[in-house]
């Protein structure tokens, strides 16, 4: 024991020591999944506004590129999800895709990760997923031919790798990825001393489970709660840690357990539909400064699993995002509206204190919005594909939009909104349960406002 320890406290030394230079540095993600979006140059300097130090984004986009030439901003960009089945297996193709997409920009544009895909283990299509790490090591391998070794390689995963998180210890990769693919990725990682990118949401668990998980520990703001990992022995205060301990966990299980970890991606919705709790400004401004805080904690915390251990980070996102997808809270994780003001006041270099941020508006739907809710026609909907999403509706479930039919007692006023309104409510109250949403590719929107009208009475999703 005694022999052992001296080399490992100077290991310690070592490994604080260039972690140090990894300090400090918190970046954001800048997704450009709107309509209405400041141009590339705009738009870094409303990073540098932020006080990023670092930027992500989710391809190559040679403007971005351009105009990140000549600042101090760490960059990573991205080989899109359709290209790696091809790069997979062609080793041309790679050199080619660098040497068109990273060779004019670098070194000026500081280029310093190449993520290959974007939560590739967590799409459908399977396929895809062998051809990850083979995908990556052309990569690396073109970046090399091109003589740049700054760059590291890595793939952005989502939390859903994990088939186990709890308690932390017991973290386990899912069975279908642990072998075929998180193995031989953590064998890259290792050799090229890159690192584990992880997106991690407090959010997502917190919002899925509201009563079994604390708010406060979600956000980083509980001083009473601790969870103890009866197996490690270890305490957790925040649910933060507890989840990327299920992933140092679930690394150490495979042989590899000291993977440096990124967060890729991390955040809170500022907004969001009526039945999704807990998405406001409030609750978002206190996550993401709570987590710029720890990112910057000098010296660095680390988490329980790791103490002192540096985090580098990407904060998720830059914008509010209106062409995403999904429920609202996707096109509301933005820091900065699309216009270039902030949603709330944040400095993520953390140097702000907590005093000059002024007050932030009240919480208003940190418990469950318990119904009813009327999906309704967005306004300014495209209207033949609203015919077509009414037609949808309608062949879905038992006699959804027989009112709607002559005669039934929805049917007057008889127009295609109204109609499709009817239509997106009842789908919507009979499948909500079930998974179905209100969304309808942008066409549909919540109310909590009654639609019903004389006789007609529109259905609505209890809660
Ligand atoms: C992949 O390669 C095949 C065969 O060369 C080609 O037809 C296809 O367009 C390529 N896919 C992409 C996304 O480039
Ligand atoms: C590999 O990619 C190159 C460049 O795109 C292409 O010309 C070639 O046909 C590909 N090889 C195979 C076997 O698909
Ligand atoms: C640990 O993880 C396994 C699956 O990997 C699961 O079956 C088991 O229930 C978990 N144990 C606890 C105590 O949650
Ligand atoms: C933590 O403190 C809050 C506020 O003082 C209190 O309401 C809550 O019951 C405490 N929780 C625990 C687990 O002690
Ligand atoms: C890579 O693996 C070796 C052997 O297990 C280990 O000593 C080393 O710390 C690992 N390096 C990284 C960066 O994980
Ligand atoms: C920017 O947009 C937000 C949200 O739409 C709005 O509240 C704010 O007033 C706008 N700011 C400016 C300067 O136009
Ligand atoms: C409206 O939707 C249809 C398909 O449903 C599409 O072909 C058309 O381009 C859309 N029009 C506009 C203005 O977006
Ligand atoms: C429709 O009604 C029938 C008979 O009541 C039932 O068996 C079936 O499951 C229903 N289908 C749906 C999609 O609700």
């Amino acid at each position: 024991m005694e022999l052992g320890f001296v080399p490992l406290l100077i290991l310690c030394f070592l490994v604080s020591i260039s972690s140090a230079e990894l300090a400090a540095k918190v970046g954001v993600n800048y997704g450009q999944l709107g309509n209405n979006l400041p141009s590339p140059s705009e738009s870094v300097k409303l990073i540098q506004s932020l006080k990023a130090k670092r930027v992500k984004i989710y391809d190559a986009n040679p403007k971005i590129l351009k105009a990140l030439r000549n600042t101090d901003l760490q960059v990573s960009m991205m080989v899109p999800n359709e290209l790696i089945n091809n790069i997979s297996s062609n080793q041309t193709l790679a050199d080619q895709w660098v040497h068109a997409n990273v060779v004019p920009f670098y070194p000026e544009t500081l280029i310093r990760y190449l993520l290959v895909g974007n939560e590739i283990l967590s799409q459908p299509d399977k396929t895809i997923w062998i051809n990850l790490v083979p995908a990556m090591r052309k990569i690396k391998a073109a970046l090399k031919t091109h003589s740049i070794t700054k760059v590291k390689v890595g793939t952005p995963l989502a939390m859903d790798v994990l088939e186990s998180s709890f308690p932390p210890s017991n973290g386990t990769f899912r069975s279908d990825i642990s072998a075929s693919v998180i193995k031989p990725l953590l064998q890259f990682v290792n050799k090229t001393k890159s690192f584990f990118f992880v997106d991690v949401y407090t959010y997502f668990p917190w919002s899925s489970d509201p009563t079994n998980i604390n708010l406060d520990y979600a956000l980083f703001e509980s001083k009473n709660i601790t969870v103890k990992d009866p197996v490690s022995g270890l305490t957790y205060h925040n649910l933060f840690d507890q989840m990327v301990d299920a992933l140092i966990f679930a690394m150490k299980r495979l042989g590899y357990p000291d993977i440096r970890i990124w967060i890729a991606e991390t955040g809170w919705p500022s907004g969001g539909d009526y039945d999704q709790i807990g998405a406001n400004i409030r609750n978002a401004a206190t996550y993401n400064r709570n987590v710029v805080k720890k990112f910057n904690a000098k010296p660095p915390v680390g988490t329980p699993a790791r103490p002192g251990s540096v985090l580098p980070s990407f904060l998720f996102a830059l914008y509010n995002e209106n062409t995403k997808p999904g429920p609202s809270t996707e096109r509301n994780f933005g820091l900065l509206y699309p216009n270039g003001s902030n949603v709330y006041p944040i400095d993520l270099s953390g140097k702000t204190p907590e005093s000059e941020y002024g007050p932030l508006p009240a919480a208003t739907n940190n418990a469950p919005y318990k119904g009813p809710i009327w999906c309704m026609v967005a306004k300014g909907a495209n209207r033949s594909a609203v015919a077509s999403a009414l037609s949808y509706a309608c062949s879905q479930g038992n006699k959804t939009c027989d009112p709607i039919q002559p005669r039934g007692k929805c049917f007057k006023p008889d127009s295609l909104v109204w109609h499709a309104s009817y239509a997106f409510s009842a789908y919507w109250a009979q499948f909500r349960k079930v998974g179905g949403s209100c969304y309808f590719g942008g066409l549909a929107t919540q109310t909590i406002k009654d639609p019903s009208y004389g006789s007609c009475k529109f259905p609505g999703a209890k809660l």
